[in-house]
Order: C-alpha cells, then structure tokens, then sequence
C-alpha cells in the first residue's frame, strides 16, 4: 500500500479487520518487519491520540520513528507556488517534502483543513504534493477532508461491541464553539457506508456533508427519530460543509445545545454504545452522565487507534 487516504486502500474490508483482530492479539507478531525502516510523522496541527498512536503503532513493528511538530522548531513553511517569498516563511514546500523524504521509509501527515478555500481543502492540496513530491508511501493522519486511521479504529470499536450481526449506527452532529472540519464525519460515513451496518446520519440544515461521503447513506434532520433503535450513537460536531452554499464553507451555523447528546437522546436507542474520536467538549456535543456511563466506548475505540495503525503501517512495509 502506497498510500492511505480511505478505506478503498485497505482492499478487503473483512480481511483487513481479521489482521487488526490478530494484531490485537498479539501486537508484536510483526515485530521483524520494521527493522531499520523509518516513520517520519508530520504534525502540521495538534494531536495527542494520532501522535502517540502511530508511534507506538511503528514500535510494535519495530520501527525507528521521528516526529516533526512543523509549527514548532521547523523553518515557517510556504505552501504556494509563484509567491515572493520575502514575508516571514524561510522554506517552501516544494524543498521541504523531498527532503523530509530523504530521511525515512513512509511518511505520515496530519493537516487540517484551513478554510481559506474549500476547493483547496477539497483537492487535499498539502497531502498530495507529500504523495507527488516525497518519494515515499504517504498515510493520512487528518487531512483536510478525511481521518482515515480513526474510522478504521471506530469500525473495530463498532465490530467489537456490536451485539448483533447488522447494528444501527447513528452519526449525529452535535453544537461546539469553534468551527471544525469535516475529516472525521466524511471518513466515518464513507467507512460505514463500505461495513455491514445501517447507518444514519443526522444533523441541522445545512450541515450537509459532502455526497461523496454520504454516498447512499439515510440523512435524517430530526435527531430525535434518527435514534430511535441505534445500536451505537457516534457524536461529532463538524462546521458548515458548504454543499449547499459554498459561502458558507467553514462557518458555525448552529449552537443548538438541544443537539447535545444526553439521556433523553440515549433513551430512545437500543441501549446504545456512546462513541466519539476524542477530543471532546463535554457539555457541548455529549453530557458527563452519558460519557461516563458504561456504555461509553470512547477509551476502547482511541485504544484501538494503535490497532489501525499498526495494520496500515504494516501494509506500507509490505509495499516498500
Ligand atoms: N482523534 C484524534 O485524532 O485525536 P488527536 O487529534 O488527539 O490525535
């Protein structure tokens, strides 16, 4: 595998989660094949699960690991090309990416969103020139538009908890302060519209997320029905998506703490599973009583964010 964006990546869906079951077991089976290869992991945005994850993820296979955090000690870096480059960034991406290449085997990029452009952010801009320009497999660790590492995780979660064959999964939007991106909803809808669930998804007018995500998903705008029977409620707050109005790409439409996922939402699922990638404003998208309950699975499922990563960074091995 060359490079991890989605969940086509991964080919077969059910054999890719019979190796994260059998690396669950024992992350340490592949422990040879990492030997003398490189994880240079590039942090453009904050991180705590994405960055401890995928170093423990390389260590189990026996890997050497280096992390850049970009913002902090790194050269400020221009991302466009044919700017004059005499404002306060040094180096340009162009040199950057080849030479951070130089120094290991795969590469791992976390870049978020920055919402001055929704086509830039759509045509995941940064990622690629990491896949053009690097000279080495290149895997996703939130790009502007997905989070591939994390749905992987969820869908263990999600195979793991599941209490019978085909569950109910509700993705439902949920108020927060500050505007966030889309990765994480259009990664979990395209992931769990390729698993063997019935998926929702439920959210404000416009709040529509990009239909190459959704795919055939259902989108209920009443959250209350969407609920109704859910084997497993996964909450996450995104800002506008800009489908409908692309003037609106980036803006926080709505703070309608009704949205907040708390007992009167729980009580009308199938006893749900209480899922969220973290981190998580309490209070805001999910009250303390429901996050605390025993039906959360939020700490399992970013455990298993060393599960998902450890599958795809063996692949990438396996590729070089
Ligand atoms: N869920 C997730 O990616 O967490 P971090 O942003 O802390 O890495």
């Amino acid at each position: 595998m060359r490079v991890f964006r989605g969940v086509k990546d991964l080919g077969d869906l059910d054999g890719a989660l019979r190796e994260a079951f059998e690396i669950k077991a024992d992350r340490f089976k592949y422990h040879d094949l990492g030997r003398n290869k490189t994880a240079l992991l590039i942090f453009f945005n904050n991180s705590l699960r994405t960055r401890l994850s995928t170093q423990k993820a390389a260590m189990n296979l026996g890997m050497n690991v280096i992390v850049l955090d970009v913002n902090q000690g790194a050269w400020k870096l221009e991302t466009e090309r044919g700017v004059v480059m005499d404002g306060d960034k040094s180096e340009h991406l162009l040199e950057a990416i080849p030479v951070m290449g130089c120094y290991c085997d795969v590469i791992g990029v976390r870049s978020f969103a920055r919402f001055e452009s929704r086509e830039d952010d759509y045509n995941e801009k940064i990622l690629n020139q990491f896949i053009q320009y690097s000279g080495r497999p290149v895997f996703f660790m939130e790009s502007a538009t997905v989070h591939p590492l994390q749905s992987f995780a969820d869908l263990i979660t999600i195979e793991e908890y599941k209490e019978c064959k085909r569950p109910k999964v509700v993705m439902t939007w949920a108020p927060h302060p500050k505007a966030l991106p889309q990765a994480v909803p259009n990664s979990f809808a395209e992931w769990m519209n390729a698993a063997d669930v019935d998926f929702v998804i439920t959210h404000p007018e416009g709040y529509e997320l990009d239909p190459q995500f959704v795919g055939g998903a259902r989108v209920e705008y009443d959250q209350m029905k969407a609920m109704e029977g859910a084997d497993f409620v996964y909450a996450k707050n995104w800002s506008c998506p800009g489908v409908t109005r692309p003037e609106d790409y980036g803006k926080v439409l709505n703070m309608d703490r009704s949205w907040t996922v708390g007992a009167r939402q729980m009580a009308v699922t199938n006893n749900a599973r209480f899922m969220h990638c973290l981190p998580v404003r309490r209070n805001m998208i999910v009250t303390d009583e429901v996050i605390e309950s025993p039906r959360s699975v939020v700490i399992p499922e970013a455990a298993n964010r060393e599960i998902s990563a450890t599958v795809v960074l063996k692949r990438m091995l396996e590729s070089l």
